[in-house]
């Protein structure tokens, strides 16, 4: 029996009834802010392509995580823009490095804020590629020593959970074996299982400064077109030890959120990434599009697919609009 028994409007006739049957929430501690740290002090400079996000000095990004946990956000995750960039990446895995005085600084001043740290080689090397290039490609295995020297100098900064983003094989197992060797058992790892060779990582290269000046990255990051293979890196990841994973970029990928929400038992994260961000701000500010409305509707559909928790730009003003 259909209409005119069933109205299904009878339940949207007004914003109580809308709010009771609601069936996806979203509040501030489902948010995580990416932030990017550089060198020297009281630096606060915005980034062209990602307008209201900043490249910060160390003492500026503690006062922005202060803001930051005020709003009740969960967290932020930290990503470096060296002072120097060099062929083996060293700034990521130096414990005087840019990030890692930024996690102490953070954990100093502001404890109750979740800090994690981009685990990746990109931003550190002078070409720009997430590893060591050999013969114009990235060399899997010896990458993967870097990247668990950076996970360790991240834990031991006091980093709350390391979230590698580089794609190579094997890189979760290295870097638990890191972290367990040296006294980091309890330090969880957030795997970036799922990220695809994206182009809606536009705007994130200025911000990071880490486009690579040769190639693309389509030898380690996923092609858009594979949603098996995305559940196999899963299944892989979870086996080498992954406590979290996530599907990287968001929106265009909500297909696999979902995919990945009914098939593993794990918390799971979405990254709404730069030029996912940045396409919505651009559109309002040509009068296009309601920009509050894009980014709870984009917000609320990832959730609705699966995500527990969301990596977006967005993380401050969705939690002031959240109140
Ligand atoms: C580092 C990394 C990137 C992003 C997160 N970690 C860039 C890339 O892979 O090129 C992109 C985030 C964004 O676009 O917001 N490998």
């Amino acid at each position: 029996m259909a209409f005119p028994v069933h109205r299904p409007r009878r339940l949207r006739a007004t914003e109580s009834i809308r709010t009771l049957v609601r069936e996806t929430a979203l509040a501030p501690d489902d948010f995580i802010l990416p932030l990017f740290v550089c060198p020297g002090e009281n630096v606060k400079r915005e980034i062209g392509a990602m307008p209201g996000n900043y490249q910060m000095s160390v003492d500026r990004i503690v006062e922005e995580c202060a803001e930051v946990a005020s709003l009740g956000v969960a967290g932020a995750i930290l990503f470096g823009i060296p002072e120097t960039k060099d062929e083996t990446a060293s700034g990521g895995y130096d414990d005087q490095g840019i990030v890692q005085r930024a996690v102490r600084a953070i954990k100093r001043e502001v404890a109750r804020l979740i800090v994690m740290t981009d685990v990746c080689n990109c931003e550190y090397t002078s070409h720009g590629h997430c590893g060591k290039v050999v013969d114009g490609d990235v060399d899997n295995d010896t990458t993967l020593e870097w990247l668990a020297k950076s996970a360790l100098s991240h834990a031991r900064a006091g980093a709350d959970i390391v979230a590698p983003s580089d794609m190579m094989d094997g890189r979760v197992a290295a870097i638990r074996k890191a972290l367990d060797g040296e006294g980091f058992a309890r330090v969880p790892i957030l795997s970036y299982a799922a990220k695809f060779a994206s182009c809606f990582y536009g705007p994130f290269r200025e911000a990071a400064e880490s486009a690579p000046q040769f190639g693309d990255r389509r030898s380690y990051q996923m092609d858009p077109a594979n949603g098996r293979e995305a559940m196999r890196e899963i299944e892989l990841d979870l086996e080498e030890g992954a406590d979290m994973i996530m599907i990287k970029p968001a929106l265009p990928y909500l297909d696999l959120i979902r995919q990945a929400r009914d098939r593993f038992e794990v918390p799971l994260a979405a990254y709404q990434v730069s030029g996912e961000f940045s396409m919505i701000v651009a559109a309002a500010r040509n009068g296009w599009i309601d920009q509050p409305r894009a980014m709870m509707e984009s917000l609320t559909s990832i959730r609705r697919a699966g995500a527990d928790f969301v990596l977006t730009y967005f993380a401050k003003d969705a939690a002031r609009l959240l109140g």
